[in-house]
C-alpha cells in the first residue's frame, strides 16, 4: 500500500481558529480528508503528522523515508530557519511539495524566504487549503503510476 506523508509544522494544529482571515476556516482534519480524497484515486493512504517541535518533524521524515511515495510539507514558520528540517528533507528522496496556505510573498519580509524551498519538487503558495489538494495532485503526477 502506497503512503503519502503529510507534514504540518508549528501552529498548524489550530487551523480554522488561527487568523482565519489569513489561513481560512478549514481545519487540519479537513485538509487531511482533502489530501486523502485526492490520493484515493490511486488507493494511496495518508500519514499525517503535525508538530510544533522541529525535532518531531525530523523524526517523522526519517521514520517514513523508505516507506512513502512522497510528501506534502507545510513547515509553518520553520520555513524561515528550520535548518534541521531542511537537512532531514535533503535525505528524503521521494518527491515532495512545500505548501503555504497564505501568499507569503504578499506578507512580511521575514516570510519571503524558505530554507526548504530549494529542495522541494515544487511549491504551492497562497491558495488556501486548496493548495494541499494541488500538492497531492502534483505527487500523483510526479510518481509514475507503475512505480507505486
Ligand atoms: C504558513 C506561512 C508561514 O509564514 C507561517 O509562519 C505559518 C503558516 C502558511 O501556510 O501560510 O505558520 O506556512
Amino acid at each position: 500500500m502506497s503512503v503519502v506523508l503529510l507534514l504540518n509544522g508549528p501552529n498548524l494544529s489550530v487551523l480554522g481558529q488561527r487568523e482565519p482571515e489569513i489561513y481560512g476556516t478549514d481545519t487540519l482534519a479537513d485538509i487531511e480528508k482533502a489530501v486523502a480524497d485526492e490520493v484515493s484515486v490511486r488507493r494511496w493512504n495518508v500519514v499525517s503528522i503535525q508538530s510544533d517541535a522541529e525535532g518531531d518533524l525530523v523524526g517523522a521524515i526519517h521514520k517514513h523515508r523508505g516507506t512513502t511515495v512522497g510528501a506534502i510539507v507545510n513547515p509553518g514558520a520553520l520555513m524561515i530557519a528550520g535548518w534541521s528540517l531542511r537537512d532531514a528533507l535533503a535525505s528524503y528522496s521521494p518527491p515532495w511539495v512545500e505548501v503555504h496556505l497564505s501568499n507569503v510573498w504578499a506578507r512580511e519580509q521575514f516570510r519571503h524566504e524558505s530554507v526548504i524551498a530549494p529542495l522541494a519538487s515544487g511549491v504551492v503558495v497562497g491558495l488556501g487549503a486548496f493548495g494541499y489538494r494541488l500538492a497531492a495532485r502534483a505527487l500523483l503526477h510526479l510518481c509514475a503510476e507503475d512505480a507505486t
